[in-house]
């Protein structure tokens, strides 16, 4: 005999009464059933949607969908029993129902010892679970969560500091910058972090190979550990080397690197050589030339380019456009076919960037089978990323279509596009004629009078014979075999002079340089408009109030939110609309989820201060 009393869903909650608000479960729910039994009187299910939109919330409880599947309720504790007879006779519970009219029904609280059919459950999902857990142990990390790099040291210090005390990756911006420059941020975040986890981008720089390489130079001197390796169409000895040296055998005979790399990719052939062993030709080389040793190149063999790779969709800045749910899958796949063909001990991860900035792109890209999520548009409109408040005001004003394709600073004659703002300044436009100009005519003097006025009125706002000789004056310290060449192409002198406007223009952006607004050239994707349309209304619709922690926190909570509904939808259950909204957590929330520590295993633990309550904190004014 059971001792647990059945509850007839007969004599339940009323149809009538109930709030509307709550959720439907379908028939398919009912022949899913198990049994619910509550044993103690606070595990009482409650059928209103403030109670369900909480259960949703508190992450690290189940969630039991129980009683009648018509009129269900939501329980937070509780046993759940799945299959064998006890399903038998819910189902049995539940097929009733249907044939079952029960005028003016009046509610039954269930109490101890009470049981009813379950509807559907979800299992307890806390934010530290999202993710492939082995990436996060790999990067000391807490939370799948990484901040992609953005040039210019958009992407800075505070910016990765923010990320490493959050128990995420952030990635410091180098690209653009000169190497005194990295070498400064590499300073400042050794003294700042010590041991936390934090990266610095690795760019390939096909215009300029020395750069590329003294920053490897660099990297390897400071004991930079992890760089995210990126605009790579095939690989360099520079990107080797950086993998390559200090690989040792470990005690239990597996090649171990010294440094770990995550290649950001938008092309599958691109991808395959990161996942792939170092190329043969360049490990010879580089023994060769002494910046390998023959052990180093023999344990190189045994393991791929990247420990981890990053799909990169349609983003901000460099982009191939593609979409996520195509991108993703095509490159799990890759990753999987590699895996089969070298048998890595561990087998490179795929995470997922572009477009990624709300709870629902979070979810989406977990559902996909992301290792981990990369952000970046999202946190140049954060209070840490080194830009101005004017670009933070014009990114936080920015729709779902206010971004077009620019051409590109750095590889301006190849056609190469980024993905820029439209909305509040003419950078696209005037960038788009620049190029249609460079195509069009051999040289400068051979522009047509109106077309060189309109440049030195509107855009050079100079003569473009001053605009040479500072551009020539800019190259002579930084590439000279630049002005060479240019004194022999006029062409390639026009380009120069032209990628002077589209050098200066993101300058002007991060400087907030007032008079040059309409000329901003400020890299953004879609994922902006998302956002913006996700905080719209709340206090993350303030530029002054996105903190980067606080943003990638709440995308991180909803997603584990929607995931959870989706979890329930499978078996059945749809939540209502109300109970499935994912506001922003407050900056007391974010905190206080900070201050709780991290998951065992995990190396980082982030210490932020806070006096909040965790067991009765509040979730865009709900209380879980
Ligand atoms: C302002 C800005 C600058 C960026 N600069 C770089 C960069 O220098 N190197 C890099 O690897 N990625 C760069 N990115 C790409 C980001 O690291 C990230 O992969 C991308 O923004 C993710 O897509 P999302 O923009 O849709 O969030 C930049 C992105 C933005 C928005």
């Amino acid at each position: 005999m059971s001792p647990y009393r059945k509850l007839s869903p007969v004599g339940r909650t009323s149809a009538g009464a109930r709030d509307r608000d709550f959720g439907t479960a379908s028939g398919d729910a009912a022949r899913s059933a198990g049994v619910w039994r509550g044993d103690r009187a606070s595990t009482a299910p409650a059928a209103d949607g403030a109670a369900l939109a909480r259960a949703l919330r508190a992450l690290e409880r189940p969630i039991y969908i129980v009683g009648d599947a018509a009129a269900p309720e939501v329980a937070t504790a509780g046993e759940a029993h799945f299959g064998g007879p006890e399903a038998d006779a819910a189902v049995a519970i539940a097929a009733t129902r249907a044939s079952i009219r029960a005028p003016a029904r009046t509610a039954v609280r269930a109490s101890a010892g009470d049981e009813l059919p379950l509807v559907a459950h979800s299992p307890p999902l806390p934010l530290e679970n999202l993710g492939d857990p082995e990436f996060r142990a790999a990067y000391g990390l807490r939370y799948a969560y990484v901040a992609g790099a953005m040039a210019n040291g958009i992407g800075s210090v505070d910016l990765v500091e923010a990320m490493s005390r959050a128990g995420m990756l952030g990635f410091f911006g180098a690209a653009g910058l000169a190497v005194d420059e990295v070498a400064a941020a590499a300073l400042r975040l050794a003294a700042s972090l010590g041991d936390a986890p934090y990266g610095f981008n690795l760019i390939h720089s096909p215009a300029e190979p020395a750069l590329e390489a003294a920053v490897v130079d660099l990297y390897l001197r400071r004991g930079v550990r992890v760089a995210e390796a990126s605009a790579y169409l095939d690989l360099t000895p520079p990107v080797v080397r950086y993998r390559v040296q200090g690989v040792r055998r470990s005690a239990a005979g597996a090649a171990v690197p010294a440094r770990r790399l995550i290649a950001k990719v938008s092309r599958v052939e691109v991808a395959r050589r990161f996942l792939a062993p170092p190329p043969e030709a360049i490990l010879r080389a580089l023994q060769a030339s002494g910046s390998i040793t023959e052990e180093e190149a023999l344990l190189a063999r045994e393991i791929p380019m990247a420990d981890d790779i990053t799909a990169e969709a349609d983003s901000g800045g460099h982009t191939d456009n593609r979409p996520a749910v195509a991108l993703l899958p095509t490159m799990l796949a890759l990753r999987d076919r590699v895996q089969r063909e070298f048998r890595y001990p561990s087998p490179p991860r795929v995470g997922l960037a572009g477009g990624i900035s709300t709870p629902h792109s979070a979810a989406a890209a977990f559902a996909m089978g992301a290792a981990y999520v990369v952000t970046g548009t999202v946190n140049q409109s954060c209070i840490e990323a080194g830009t101005s408040d004017r670009v933070r005001a014009l990114l936080a004003a920015a729709e779902q279509a206010d971004v077009a394709m620019a051409p590109a600073a750095d590889m301006f004659e190849m056609g190469v596009k980024v993905q820029v703002l439209k909305r509040g300044t003419l950078f696209a436009m005037r960038a788009a004629k620049l190029y249609e100009l460079y195509r069009a005519y051999a040289s400068l003097d051979a522009l047509p009078a109106a077309e060189r006025a309109n440049l030195e009125n509107n855009f050079f706002r100079a003569p473009l014979a001053r605009i040479w000789d500072e551009t020539a004056h800019f190259f002579r310290a930084r590439d000279p075999a630049q002005i060479e060449r240019a004194e022999r192409d006029p062409r390639h002198k026009m380009a120069l002079v032209f990628r002077w406007y589209l050098g200066l223009s993101s300058q002007w952006a991060n400087r907030g340089e007032e008079s040059r607004q309409v000329d901003y050239q400020v890299w953004c994707g879609p994922a902006m408009g998302a956002f913006n349309e996700w905080t719209r209304g709340t206090f993350l619709a303030e530029p002054r109030e996105r903190r980067a922690a606080t943003v990638a926190l709440g995308i991180l909570h909803g997603a584990a939110v929607l995931g959870r509904a989706a979890f329930l939808r499978a078996q059945g259950f749809q939540p209502s609309a109300s109970a499935l909204e994912t506001p922003p957590l407050g900056h007391d929330v974010a905190t206080a989820i900070l201050a709780r520590g991290g998951a065992a295993g995990s190396r980082h633990r982030a210490a932020a201060p806070s006096d909040t309550n965790d067991t009765n904190i509040r979730v865009g004014g709900i209380s879980t």
